[in-house]
């Protein structure tokens, strides 16, 4: 099973990666340095989780993987725009990223907003252009899925409580809060996106797959929290050890190692349970949900 779960991975992270490197503007077009900027940010590494979230939901409702393959794009192209973003100077000043040196490194500041700038707004004109799903109805809601979970209630907003937490002593509520939306956001909607691809789901189906991406937004964080303080810089492929000299609140800080651990797992269990009213069609996404807590970067 593991070693399935290894080379189904592997075929998708595959089939995003040609994808992206399809979809994005090429090098050679004007304005050629933002585009090669754009590229260098996207191509060629990260564990492209959310793509492979989204072709996991399409299983559970027998979606068309041409279909899931766009979506996941759109998600991932929000997610580098985010991390792009989230290196700048003003944010968590991040020298490296996936092994590179970050994009304000390697280019510079403004170079590092339009990137971030541009690979948003190529997310949402793909999730607009291609064919996705069964009905126009259902395809805007998709749009409209990914904008909330982008915006001050999704992702950016997270991102602003966590600027605003510098130095401060959270509480459990106020950190589950922070995660929920600067990490946890965008990967609900990598899931709900995926699933929308394929058949109409019940309401009582939906709601579960919703309560599952709860769990796992949160639990993705929690060990990115661990391994910011148990990996080190040249298997995380970013600096280790950034949190607490950033002096962020985070799960590790809040409640040690061993209960942030403790959480994981409990996480973990959570999931699989909302996982349960689907069988053996959520197969991958239980898959997925162990690889999320016991990744190593
Ligand atoms: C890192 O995300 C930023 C967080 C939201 C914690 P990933 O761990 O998915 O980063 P990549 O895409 O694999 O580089
Ligand atoms: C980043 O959280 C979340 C987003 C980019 C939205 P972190 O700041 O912890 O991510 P890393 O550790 O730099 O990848
Ligand atoms: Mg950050
Ligand atoms: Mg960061
Ligand atoms: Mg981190």
């Amino acid at each position: 099973m593991r070693n399935d779960f290894k080379s189904w991975a592997k075929a998708h992270q595959s089939l995003i990666e040609t994808s992206l490197v399809t979809l994005l503007p090429t090098k050679e077009l004007l304005p050629e340095r933002l585009h090669d900027a754009m590229r260098f940010s996207v191509l060629g590494g990260g564990k492209r989780i959310r793509p492979l979230l989204a072709f996991a939901a399409g299983e559970l409702s027998e979606a068309d993987e041409e279909r899931v393959t766009i979506a996941g794009v759109a998600v991932e192209l929000i997610h580098a725009y985010s991390l792009v973003h989230d290196d700048l100077p003003c944010m968590d000043d991040d020298i490296l990223r996936r092994g590179k040196p970050t994009c304000h490194i390697e280019y510079n500041e403004a170079t590092a907003l339009l990137v971030g700038d541009s690979l948003q707004s190529l997310s949402f004109q793909l999730l607009a252009e291609y064919h996705l799903a069964d009905t126009p109805k259902i395809q805007l809601n998709m749009i409209k899925l990914l904008a909330q979970a982008a915006g001050s209630r999704g992702m950016a907003g997270g991102q602003a409580f966590d600027l605003e937490s510098v130095g401060k002593t959270l509480n459990l509520p106020e950190l589950e809060f922070m995660h929920i939306h600067k990490t946890g956001a965008l990967i609900r909607a990598a899931v709900m996106i995926g699933a929308c691809c394929g058949n109409n789901m019940s309401d009582v189906q939906l709601k579960s797959l919703d309560h599952f991406t709860r769990h796992i937004g949160l639990a993705f964080q929690v060990v990115d929290d661990v391994l910011d303080t148990e990996a080190t810089t040249a298997t995380l492929g970013k600096t280790a050890g950034k949190d607490a000299d950033n002096n962020k609140p985070t799960y590790v800080s809040i409640l040690g190692v061993k209960k942030a651990h403790e959480l994981a797992e409990q996480l973990r269990l959570d999931a699989y349970q909302e996982l349960e009213i689907f069988g053996e069609k959520a197969a991958r996404l239980r898959q997925l949900t162990d690889y999320i807590i016991q990744r190593d970067f």
